[in-house]
């Protein structure tokens, strides 16, 4: 992976000065795209090659540079494994040599940066955490939907990283959400997070399997929370409890032992945007948040920006929007609509249905949270999602169509007090700062896994599914 390759041409029937090139920096082991440059032609790429290193904030980015694409303008097939040997076809045998020598020229400054990476990085931005690796990660609610496919997630792409989740295993989590992920990886244990004692003690060692199996706890990524709009308009206590006194716990204790500490975040703190704007969230969006769950979700954000410009704790937090996938709650919206379908009752849609969400699947938020964790720069918030915006009415007309029932099969339900119109998620940041895209693009295709998953799984949400529908009758929902 750190050798650069000039992507060439078979049957190129026209001259090199209009070929279009860009950079592509692809970094193979974590499977991200970590830089993409349009230079234009030949003689611009040569005049080139010194800038793209230039503007390549993170050095070791270069490192895993591994080859320069060249696009034609019509059908031209691209070979990459022919590439040497192609791409000698139409360029003249001087522009041959001037770029050999600039990619040679790039591979030995690939050296020289490589040993002056470390203080580079130091002296130009302190804030910058390219390398941080966790050893042993602590997630407070990691048997719950999003924490659950995170830890999952984990374990399948970063197996080195031991997790200790700390669940206090309210309705919505479950310990069997783990079930599946080599013991070797997980340490489980059942507590609240506002329980400070129990928290003190995970780091203390005390809590830790094997003190010599396992490495000291390095981070914290924090999804604990209550999550449910519905129930903090009922009552907010809860929410007041684990999202405001467990976060200030957490990072009492990650203050006290120096951890890096993420903060799953929601989209919801921004408050709604119009239906009818073309606006969406960024990181300066003003904080504006709606419910008694986004405002709480809101309190716990400036908790952590406060943790860290006070104390100096390494902390990042990502707002994502609304995720879609296994283990999710059936009182959420999607979940609800596709066992409402598989028992028999007939789907609700609040209001209209015209609120807008914007869709992630779960899957890309836990690489999102990945990237953050290990090259997020400290201090800072990244927005986190996919381009997905649907509206209500369309969702649950797509969930009815590929169940094969009608599309009008539904009733309309009371609408939510105070209910956010529209989200939308502007990730430019998290795309072009760490090279993070979404895998998981095809939404119809997204929902038809989610239908094949819940269908597959009836015993784990049946036993949900009585007491969540009578909550919401008396709600009017
Ligand atoms: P969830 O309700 O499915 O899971 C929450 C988990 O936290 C459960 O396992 C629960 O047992 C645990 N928990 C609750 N209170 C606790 C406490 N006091 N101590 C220890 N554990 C406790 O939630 P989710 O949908 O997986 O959301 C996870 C996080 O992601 C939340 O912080 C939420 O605000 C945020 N978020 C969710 C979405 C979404 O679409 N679901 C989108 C953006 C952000
Ligand atoms: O945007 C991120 C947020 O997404 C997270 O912070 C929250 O934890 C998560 O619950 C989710 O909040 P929402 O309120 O957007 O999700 P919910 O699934 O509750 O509702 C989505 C939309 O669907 C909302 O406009 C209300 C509507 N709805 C919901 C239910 C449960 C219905 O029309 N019918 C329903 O039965």
């Amino acid at each position: 992976d750190k050798v650069c390759v000039l992507s060439s041409f078979r049957h190129a029937r026209i001259p090199f000065h209009k070929v279009n090139i860009s950079i592509i920096m692809f970094d193979f082991r974590e499977n991200i795209l970590l830089t993409q440059l349009q230079i234009g032609n030949l003689p611009r790429l040569t005049r080139k090659l010194d800038t793209i290193q230039d503007q390549t904030t993170d050095s070791r980015q270069c490192m895993a540079c591994s080859y320069i694409s060249v696009s034609l303008p019509g059908p031209v097939r691209r070979h990459k494994d022919r590439a040497q040997n192609n791409a000698t076809t139409n360029i003249s045998p001087r522009t041959q040599a001037n770029l050999r020598l600039r990619l040679v020229d790039m591979s030995n400054s690939e050296q020289a940066l490589d040993s002056t990476n470390e203080a580079v990085n130091k002296a130009s931005n302190e804030a910058t955490n390219p390398s941080f690796a966790p050893q042993h990660i602590l997630v407070t609610g990691g048997a719950g939907f999003i924490g659950a496919n995170f830890v999952h997630w984990v374990a399948r792409n970063h197996p080195q990283a031991h997790m200790t989740v700390l669940d206090a295993l309210t309705y919505a989590g479950k310990r069997e959400n783990l079930d599946g992920v080599p013991a070797a990886n997980l340490t489980f244990v059942h507590g609240n997070i506002c329980d400070a004692e129990l928290v003190e003690s995970l780091f203390s060692g005390l809590n830790q399997r094997s003190a010599a199996a396992v490495p000291p706890i390095d981070a914290i990524v924090h999804f604990a929370a209550e999550s449910h709009n519905d129930n903090s308009i009922l009552d907010a206590s809860p929410f007041l409890n684990t999202n405001v006194t467990g976060t200030y716990v957490l990072l009492e204790a990650a203050r006290r032992h120096d951890i890096r500490f993420h903060d799953i975040s929601t989209d919801e703190v921004y408050g709604d945007l119009a239906l009818d704007e073309q606006r969406k969230f960024t990181e300066l969006s003003p904080y504006k948040p709606s419910s008694p769950y986004s405002a709480s979700k809101a309190a716990s954000d400036h908790l952590v920006r406060a943790w860290h410009r006070t104390h100096g704790l390494k902390t990042t937090i990502s707002n994502c929007s609304n995720n879609y996938g296994p283990y999710q709650h059936v009182e959420k919206f999607i979940p609800r609509q596709i066992t409402n379908i598989l028992a028999g009752i007939r789907p609700k849609l609040y209001g209209q249905g015209l609120a807008v969400r914007d869709w992630i699947s779960v899957e890309d938020h836990c690489s999102a949270i990945w990237t953050i964790l290990t090259r997020g720069r400290i201090g800072e918030t990244y927005l986190v999602g996919a381009n997905g915006e649907y509206n209500n009415i369309d969702v649950l007309r797509m969930i009815l169509k590929l169940m094969g029932r009608d599309a009008n099969d539904f009733d309309h339900v009371n609408d939510r007090p105070g209910g956010d119109k529209r989200y939308a998620i502007d990730a430019t940041k998290l795309q072009t700062e760490l090279g993070w895209v979404p895998k998981y693009t095809d939404f119809k295709e997204g929902l038809a896994a989610t239908i094949d998953w819940y269908r597959a799984h009836e015993s784990w949400w049946m036993p949900d599914k009585a007491g969540t529908e009578e909550k919401y009758r008396k709600q009017g929902h």
